[in-house]
């Protein structure tokens, strides 16, 4: 069966409450047939303003990160069942600036997948290498362990609630894209991983994001080939004028 495309929009630290109740709600009018399916991840702040105007929408609320706890005494952290409590279906894990800004540890990401799938919320799993990493050859190894890594104790009948994105730390956010041609190669590495994690029934489901200066002029180079099924934007996601071709880049 063909994989649906999947569009995603992280807007990271962007957006007051009102500026998001504005672009969401562009959004939802000019995305009500879109073929696609979508994600908007607002900043925190904004998720509960932005959940009443997706409801009833095809769009589905994500976040951009939680607390690897189920609850407690953990200050400045978001945890599992807030996100749920404001229609949250959707969570951002492994983001590289979450790794690489903030420290997070492959490990401490499995906590967080594996927390995330208990309680049934669908993960965006983030997995990229820096540019020293692609220049040593490694970007192969580097997004194998994170994705081995990322998944550890994940069983295959939890795979329908997870997404890989492919995030090239080198592409995101500098306007430098993986040539379709690269990122398509890492796209079959990632998806050849699953077969040998999982089943050549596992790898051939997995619904792979791309990340890294999607853009509506480069979407529908990279939508052509086989084994990018749709993309995370940050950018060009913070604005409908530039999110919504990218989003409906098949009726283009
Ligand atoms: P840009 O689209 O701004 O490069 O960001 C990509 C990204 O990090 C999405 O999660």
């Amino acid at each position: 069966m063909a994989r649906t495309p999947y569009m995603a929009g992280n807007w990271k630290m962007h957006k007051t409450v009102s500026e998001a109740r504005v672009l969401a709600s562009e959004l939802v009018s000019e995305l009500s047939g879109a073929s696609a399916k979508l994600m908007i991840a607002p900043p925190f702040t904004a998720l509960s303003a932005v959940s009443q105007v997706v409801s009833d929408s095809p769009i589905r609320l994500g976040a951009q990160n939680m607390a690897p706890e189920e609850s407690g005494a953990h200050t400045g952290e978001v945890s599992v069942a807030m996100l749920a409590d404001v229609g949250v279906e959707v969570v951002i894990l492994g983001h590289s600036e979450r790794r690489h800004v903030y420290g997070e540890t492959d490990e401490l990401i499995n906590r967080k997948v594996k927390l995330a799938l208990a309680h049934e919320m669908e993960v965006i799993l983030c997995v990229g290498e820096t540019l020293e990493e692609r220049e040593g050859d490694r970007a192969e190894t580097v997004v194998q362990e994170q994705l081995a890594a990322g998944l550890d104790g994940v069983g295959e009948d939890q795979l329908s609630l997870v997404t890989i994105a492919y995030e090239p730390v080198w592409a995101i956010g500098t306007g430098r894209t993986a040539t379709p041609e690269d990122a398509d190669a890492i796209h079959q590495i990632i998806r050849n991983r699953f077969s040998t994690m999982y089943s050549a029934q596992a790898a051939e489901n997995m619904v792979i994001q791309y990340g890294g200066s999607v853009k509506p002029n480069n979407i529908v180079g990279l939508m052509a080939k086989g084994n990018i099924d749709g993309a995370l934007v940050g950018g060009a996601s913070l604005k409908a004028e530039t999110f919504v071709p990218i989003a409906t880049y098949d009726r283009t």
